[in-house]
């Protein structure tokens, strides 16, 4: 198969689509969405997110003034709510009492959580660095927070039940997770074996 040379630009892997929240100096709560999102640790757990620097994004102004933030996961139910805070800004409208979202205190950050969303994560900001247009932010995950049908026995959340929306750069549209395709670490490990034998 030949291959193409493409023109410069974020190629980008399928992503969870989050909403990530804050309050401004007036305890005004700010809310947009995000595809660039990824766990960053594991312990202790973080997450970085990149919101484009220039401080065009009000969530990001508010973010950084009370160096908190709550990430949280919409449903593909949410779709609509989720691509209108990723269209808007916070200068313009209170969003979110716009679509009907209700927020709550986070317990150990100063920040809103979006009640609508099954499952949240309060962050205060550790690190932030620009790299290019947006700038990286690290959130060390201070507590889960989850509606519980969204949960197995184990506490684990369960995808086919938290139902994220996926984010495809490429084409410009949203997905929905597909089927189960294998356990991981298992196969893999399987091949390790025999060639190390
Ligand atoms: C699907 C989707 C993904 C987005 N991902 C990002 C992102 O990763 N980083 C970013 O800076 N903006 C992203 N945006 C754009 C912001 O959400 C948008 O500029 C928003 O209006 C900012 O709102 P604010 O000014 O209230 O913070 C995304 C928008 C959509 C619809």
């Amino acid at each position: 198969m030949s291959k193409k040379e493409l023109r410069m630009h974020a190629v980008v892997s399928p992503t969870e689509t989050v909403i990530v929240s804050a309050y401004d100096e007036e305890r005004k709560a700010e809310a947009c969405t995000l595809a660039f999102y990824m766990v960053s640790s594991h312990v202790p757990p973080c997450v970085t997110i990149a919101i484009n620097a220039s401080q065009k994004r009000k969530t990001l102004k508010a973010m950084l003034q009370s160096k908190a933030f709550v990430l949280g996961f919409p449903g593909v139910d949410q779709v609509k709510e989720a691509d209108y805070l990723g269209v808007e800004s916070g200068y313009h409208t209170d969003k979110l009492s716009n679509i009907g979202f209700t927020v709550s205190d986070a317990k150990n950050v100063h920040a809103p959580i979006i009640n609508e969303l099954r499952l949240s994560l309060e962050c205060e900001i550790v690190h932030s660095v620009t790299v290019g247009s947006h700038m990286q932010v690290t959130g060390e995950v201070k507590r889960i927070l989850a509606d519980e049908d969204i949960l197995n026995g184990k506490d684990k959340v369960v995808l086919e039940k938290l139902k994220p929306i996926i984010y495809d750069e490429e084409q410009v549209r949203y997905l929905e997770i597909g089927k189960p395709l294998a356990d991981a670490f298992q196969m893999g490990l399987a091949l390790k074996k025999e060639f190390s034998k």
